[in-house]
Order: C-alpha cells, then structure tokens, then sequence
C-alpha cells in the first residue's frame, strides 16, 4: 500500500505592487506566497487586476489606485497595506463596502517628515536651490550685498495649514528651534494641551494667508481639500512669503502658483508633491523661485524600510493573526 503524500498547505498568495526591501520580501515569503514586482515595472488598472487574480492581500504604495471598479474584478481579495500615511489612492467607502481591510503606515514616519518639510522651508526662504543653479552655471563672479537675499525664518511667522501628526511636528521645529510664532489651521482645532506643546496659535484661514511670513501645507488630500490653496488664496498672502507643499498634489492649484511665482505675487515656493504626479506642470519648471523635490519627504533608509515593515506587519497581522496594526476601515 503506497501513503499518499501529506500535501503541503499551500501558503496565501499576495502580490507586491513594486520593488521593495529585499528584506522585506523574504519576511512577508514566511507566510506567503509572494509576487513581487522587484523590477518594477509600471503596471497599469488592468494588469494589477490580472495580478490580483486569486490573491488574498496586496502591499501597495501611494500611486496605486484601488478602486471600486478594481475591487469588483478580484473577489479573493481581502486586504490592502498601503506603504504611506496618505490613503486618498483607496476608495475607502468601497473597500468597506467589498470587505476589504485597508491599513496605511502612520506614525513611523512623522518625524522624518517634519524634518524635509522644514528643509524645504529653509530652502526656498533662502533660496538655496536657485542660488546653486546660478553658481553651477558659472554666473558667480563677484559677492554683491543683495545677492540671493531671502526671507528671515528664525523669529518669523509660521502658518501650517494641517495640524496632525506631520504639523505638529513642523511646528515643534518652528517654535522650539527657530524662534518662530507659530500659528495654523485645521479641521478641528487641538485641545490645549496639545497646543501648548506646540506652541501654536489656531487661526482662520484667511488671517493666517494675510499673517504667516511661511505657509506649509501638511493636509490630507481629498475633494473637500482640493485646491486648498488657488489664485484667491495666493492673492492673500503677503509678497515677501512662502509656500511649502509636502501634503498631495492637487492640494496647490499649480497653474496659479506658476503664474503667482512669476509675478512675484509671492516671493517663493517649495514642492514636494505635484497635481497628476510625476507630471510636473511646464510652468513650474520655468519658474526659477520655487524649489521642486520629486515627493522624497519620508525618503530616509530607516523611515522607508519602517513603512515597509509596517505594511508588511499589516499584512501578517491580519491575514496570519486576524488582527491589522494600522486599520482604515472596520468590516462588519
Ligand atoms: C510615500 C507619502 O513615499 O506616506 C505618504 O503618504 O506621500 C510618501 O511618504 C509615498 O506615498 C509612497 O507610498
């Protein structure tokens, strides 16, 4: 009589949308079967459902849209771990809908965060990025007394138009390290002890456009936020100030921040993240007073490979253990 083998459970399957810590992928390998994407190669709506086929969880990043229409053509999906804090890529409502879990990666990188929106503050009120420019042309002759002046940060005002976890953060910086008065807006305003840390000052909207020598922008993105800032909101704030956008493109109508920064209706401009992404609108290209960064404001090693293992733990959590660290949703 012949023992028929023991088959092997088969492990679940899950699809990793892009290249990622190898690391990473021999962790998530314990407990899946894994497709990767370590090519990384561009996948468009149809090929990641084709991908999806027969998975169970997918390890996502901020560019990879899971929508109603792509929720319906995969049925044994039950999970999405997005590796960012940022979750207007998932059709929330639709998901919960599905009985899809969404989990996003917050916390890790705050700080880091904090760090590269206040490094591009300092950059553009001191123009940094233009004056290299100049100086990698071979324009630097001779020292002249007005050469590449900025605007004053320290002691300055600082108005953060999103006050969570990234805000906050900024705004520690602002006050604790350069002296500034800090002022900011948002949904909710923060309870006073929270404010106190912060030393921050909540503020309407439009007075802190008219009043903030520096406005950051650290809001989340969605159709109530969308052109947060435009050609009405730009004509208040004051000629010597500047912007800083770490939050979503789409956030800043781009075309009038192009058309303020070439007017000097605003001395100066710093971009992290742009409207349709890695598309940078033409004119902001020309314009030599804005600072533009290609959405790299957690890019540290350390801060990637947490959100990475954060997503990662998602993942396993729930799909090993029932339970996700860093839920979006609640399934019924
Ligand atoms: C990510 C981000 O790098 O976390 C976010 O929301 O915008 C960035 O930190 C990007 O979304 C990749 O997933």
């Amino acid at each position: 009589m012949t023992i028929p083998d023991p088959t092997p459970t088969a492990k679940p399957a899950i699809l990793v949308t892009r290249a990622v810590f190898p690391e990473v992928l021999a962790h998530l390998a314990q407990h899946f079967e894994v497709e990767s994407n370590q090519a990384d190669q561009s996948w468009d709506a149809a090929e990641l459902a084709r991908r999806l086929q027969g998975k169970v969880g997918v390890f996502t990043t901020g560019a990879d849209a899971i929508s109603a229409a792509l929720l319906a053509q995969c049925p044994s999906l039950k999970i999405c771990a997005n590796m960012a804090v940022g979750y207007n890529n998932f059709d929330l409502p639709a998901m919960t809908a599905a009985g899809v879990l969404a989990t996003n990666a917050p916390d890790v990188l705050t700080e880091t965060t904090a760090d590269f929106g206040f490094a591009l503050l300092m950059a553009t009120a001191r123009r940094v990025t233009e004056s290299e420019h100049y100086l990698r042309a071979g324009l630097w002759t001779r020292w002249s007394y007005d050469m590449f002046s900025g605007a004053e940060v320290h002691g300055s005002t600082l108005g953060i138009i999103g006050m969570g976890r990234i805000g906050q953060g900024i705004a520690r910086r602002g006050a604790l390290g350069f002296g500034m008065k800090v002022i900011y807006h948002n949904r909710s305003r923060l309870d006073a002890t929270l404010e106190a840390e912060c030393r921050a000052t909540y503020v309407g909207k439009e007075e802190l456009l008219k009043t903030a020598d520096h406005v950051v922008l650290v809001v989340p993105y969605s159709a109530a936020s969308h052109h947060t800032i435009g050609a009405p909101e730009l004509a208040l704030m004051k000629p010597t100030a500047t912007l800083v956008n770490i939050a979503r493109g789409g956030i800043v109508d781009d075309a009038a921040l192009a058309v303020a920064l070439r007017e000097k209706r605003i001395a100066a401009a710093g971009l992290d993240v742009f409207e349709g992404e890695p598309k940078v609108h033409p004119d902001l290209l020309t314009v030599t007073n804005v600072v533009l960064t290609p959405h790299i404001a957690s890019a540290t090693v350390g801060t990637r490979r947490a959100m990475a293992d954060l997503a990662a733990n998602n993942l396993i959590g729930y799909l090993v253990h029932g339970k996700a660290l860093t839920p979006l949703n609640t399934l019924g």
